[in-house]
């Protein structure tokens, strides 16, 4: 039965509806997390300062900060349980779904899991921003069988990462290149991960189940799994002199190259245009300057030929590449970061709440009765 005179509205893929309102960010006349334009954020802050401004809604005062940074340093720790389990999964399980497995145990052992007021979402969103990368970090160390680092509280949230899945601290410039993508993925609107954490908790479920949900959305790879995929298409073309040749036998397949297109930026991602500037100076350092290269050359051809440009996990895949992180590592990265977004979602749509349910158009059959089982 077709429905096409029916009034009612409809958007395949909700493209362009306004399903809600939200005071986070915007990324209509640019990527804004609460007013601040992206690129002075990143400029200007630390990934603790934007946690603390998307999760209490202003950017801390040196004392706000402070107390923040203390309480995530505090936080860091993993219920024996959590990292007993962690060591028994198989070593070669999806690093999303062991993140997603983590965070549903974490819920077990939080003090504040039954408690769904303003003030106990965002202590509980605190714990899991300071949570997420250990648990990442810990499975991780157990695939590829090296010990385990114990996390160090004198650390920023970055450097600690880095420190427990590479086994060393970072140089302050490796520091603050993880930064700057923690900064840059933490916050999107109503994406679909996003828009799936509010869905889940608008019924007042709580908040561990709405980031539980939010991951397993994040894992494909239209959304954050992309980024993982760009390091595949990468090393698959392997030479710029291979890129013509490649990206031809590509679109001849009507293969999607990931890490390009977005549903809502249509002439290029502020937030790839970042990322893309600061590589070109630590590309030079870390010695990967030939992805950057094949990158440009990429671009280029994408652009004249498709006019698609590269959205942020194009460039942010090379970044981690640059930091020595295995691919396995980067869309659980994603999830680190997000987590400040989802979570202030969450907080949000709760303030304020109303079930989220929409229709759907039908396009079944017409009525019709059921015969009985011997006459079908
Ligand atoms: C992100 C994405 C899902 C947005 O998609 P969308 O708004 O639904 O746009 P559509 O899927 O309708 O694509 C529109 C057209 O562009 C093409 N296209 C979109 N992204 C493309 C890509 N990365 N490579 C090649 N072609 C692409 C589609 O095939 C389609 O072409 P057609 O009209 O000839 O069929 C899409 O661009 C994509 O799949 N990108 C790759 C995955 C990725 O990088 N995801 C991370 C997003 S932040």
């Amino acid at each position: 039965m077709s429905n096409a005179a029916s009034p009612e509205v409809y958007s395949p893929g909700l493209e362009g509806v306004i399903a809600g309102e939200t005071a986070i960010s915007t990324v209509t006349g640019g990527l804004r997390y609460r007013g601040y334009p992206i690129g002075e954020l990143v400029d200007h802050c630390t990934f603790e300062e934007v946690a603390y401004l998307l999760l209490h809604g202003e950017l801390p005062n040196e004392t706000q900060y402070q107390e923040f940074d203390h309480r995530l340093r505090a936080a860091r720790a993993l219920p024996d349980v959590v990292t007993q389990t962690l060591g028994k999964l198989p070593k070669q399980a999806n690093q999303m779904d062991v993140i997603r497995t983590a965070i549903s145990m974490l819920a077990h052992f939080d003090p504040d899991t039954g408690d769904q007021t303003h003030d106990a979402n965002i202590r509980k969103a605190e714990r899991l921003v300071a949570q997420i990368p250990l648990a990442v970090a810990h499975f991780y160390r157990h695939a590829i069988g090296q010990p385990i680092v114990p996390s160090r509280s004198d650390l920023s949230l970055s450097a600690n990462f880095l420190h427990m899945v590479r086994g060393t601290p970072p140089s302050a410039e490796e520091e603050r290149a993880f930064d700057i993508s923690l900064i840059l993925y933490a916050e999107h609107e109503f994406n679909a991960s996003t828009f799936t954490a509010r869905v889940i908790c608008s019924t007042m479920s709580d908040l561990h189940s709405s980031i539980v949900g939010a991951v397993g959305a994040l894992k494909g790879p239209l959304h954050g799994g992309a980024n993982e995929k760009v390091m595949d298409v990468l090393r698959a073309i392997g030479s710029v002199d291979n890129v013509a040749s490649w990206l031809k036998d590509a679109f001849a397949r009507k293969e999607r190259v990931m890490g390009f297109g977005h549903r809502v930026y249509k002439t290029g991602d502020v937030r790839a245009a970042i990322v893309k500037k600061f590589m070109a100076a630590f590309a030079a350092k870390t010695g990967t300057q030939k992805w950057e290269e094949m990158a440009e050359k990429i671009e280029a051809i994408i652009a004249q030929e498709k006019n698609l440009f590269p959205n942020l996990d194009w460039p942010s895949a090379r970044l981690y590449h640059a930091l020595k992180l295995d691919v396995a590592l980067y869309t659980p990265i994603f999830v680190m970061s997000r987590v400040t977004g989802w979570s202030a979602h969450v907080i949000e749509q709760l303030d304020n709440n109303r079930l989220i349910r929409p229709r759907a158009r039908y396009t079944g059959p017409e009525v019709r009765a059921v015969k009985p089982r011997a006459q079908r």
